[in-house]
C-alpha cells in the first residue's frame, strides 16, 4: 500500500519511473490493470480536471469508481472530515483519492489503513498536477536539466507552484517566479514579467486563486491583464521553441488572452490529456504488489 501525499517525497528515480509508466500508458504499451478494485474519489473542494481525469484513469485500469458528492453528504449533518474518511475505510474498499482545502489534511489521517492519493491540499501541494506538468515538459524537450521555467501569477496561494518549484529544481531546471508583488514569495527567485518572456523555455501561467484570499487583489482584472496577461504580442517575444503551460482552469482576459489559449505554443489541453496517463501511473504505483 503506497500513499502519495507530495511528489517531493519521491526520489528523482521514482518520479522518472512514473513518467516512463505514464508514457507506456499513453503509447498503449502497458497491460497493467486493477480490475475489480474499488476506489472512491472524495473531493471536498471543487474540481473538474483532477476529479474527472482520475475517474477516466481509474476506468481505464478497470477499477470500480465511487464518486462522493460533498454537497449532498452527511457533512451537512455535522459529520467531520476525519469521520467521513473513516466511513469509506470501513467499507473495506481499496483506495481513496482526496482533495481538500485544508493544507496537509492528510496528517489527520495517518492511522488509516487504506492508500490515499492526494488530489490537492489547500495551497500546499498538487502531486498529480506536478507529475503531468513534468510529463508534458519531458515529452516536449526530452530532458529537464538546464531548462528555464517562469511561473507567473498568484504564487503565494498556488499548490501547483509550491509542488513544481521544489521538484523541478531538484530535477535540474532553473525556476523563476513573476507576477504581482503581493503574491510573490521571497524564497523563490523573482524576475520582471516583460523581461522573462524572451528568456524562458516554459512560461507557466497561474490563475489568481480568489477563493483562497483573505482580502481582495489590489489590481482589477483589467489591470492584471494589462500588466501580466499573456497576449499574442507578448507571445511573439518568446523563444521559437518555448511553450506555454497553465494548470487550468484559466480565466480568459485575466492571465491569458483568449486567442493565446489554443495558439501553437500552448500545451494547456495537452497537459489535460497527459493528466489521464499520469494518474494511471500514480494508481499503478499505489496498488501494484
Ligand atoms: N488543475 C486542476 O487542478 O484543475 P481542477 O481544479 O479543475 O481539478
Amino acid at each position: 500500500m503506497k500513499n502519495l501525499f507530495r511528489l517531493q517525497d519521491l526520489t528523482n528515480e521514482e518520479i522518472m519511473q512514473l513518467i516512463y509508466d505514464a508514457k507506456d500508458f499513453k503509447e498503449g504499451k502497458s497491460n497493467f490493470n486493477l480490475n475489480g478494485k474499488i476506489i472512491a474519489n472524495l473531493f471536498f473542494e471543487n474540481s473538474t480536471r483532477t476529479q474527472y481525469s482520475f475517474n477516466v484513469a481509474e476506468e481505464k485500469l478497470g477499477m470500480k469508481v465511487i464518486t462522493f458528492n460533498a454537497q449532498s453528504s452527511s457533512l451537512n449533518k455535522g459529520e467531520t472530515f476525519y469521520d467521513t474518511i473513516k466511513v469509506f475505510e470501513s467499507f473495506l474498499i481499496d483506495g481513496l483519492v482526496i482533495r481538500h482545502s485544508q493544507d496537509e489534511y492528510y496528517k489527520e489521517l495517518t492511522g488509516l489503513n487504506i492508500p490515499i492519493i492526494n488530489a490537492g491540499d489547500g495551497k500546499k501541494d498538487h502531486p498529480s498536477q506536478c507529475l503531468l506538468d513534468l510529463y508534458t515538459i519531458y515529452e516536449e524537450f526530452g530532458y529537464f536539466e538546464g531548462l528555464k521555467v517562469c511561473i507567473i501569477g498568484d504564487i503565494k496561494h498556488s499548490r501547483v507552484a509550491h509542488s513544481n518549484i521544489e521538484v523541478m529544481t531538484r530535477l535540474g531546471m532553473k525556476c523563476y517566479t513573476s507576477g504581482p508583488l503581493e503574491y510573490k514569495e521571497d524564497i523563490y527567485e523573482y524576475i520582471d514579467f516583460e523581461e522573462c518572456l524572451s528568456q524562458m523555455d516554459i512560461i507557466m501561467l497561474l490563475r489568481v486563486q480568489n477563493e483562497r484570499h483573505s482580502s481582495k487583489m489590489t489590481l482589477s482584472n483589467d489591470e492584471y491583464f494589462a500588466r501580466y496577461g499573456l497576449t499574442k504580442k507578448r507571445v511573439e517575444k518568446m523563444k521559437d521553441h518555448a511553450i506555454i503551460m497553465h494548470p487550468a482552469p484559466f480565466n480568459r482576459g485575466v492571465e491569458i488572452a483568449s486567442d493565446v489559449v489554443e495558439c501553437d505554443k500552448s500545451r494547456i489541453f495537452k497537459q489535460m490529456t497527459n493528466g489521464v496517463f499520469c494518474r494511471q501511473a500514480i494508481l499503478k504505483r499505489s496498488f501494484e504488489e
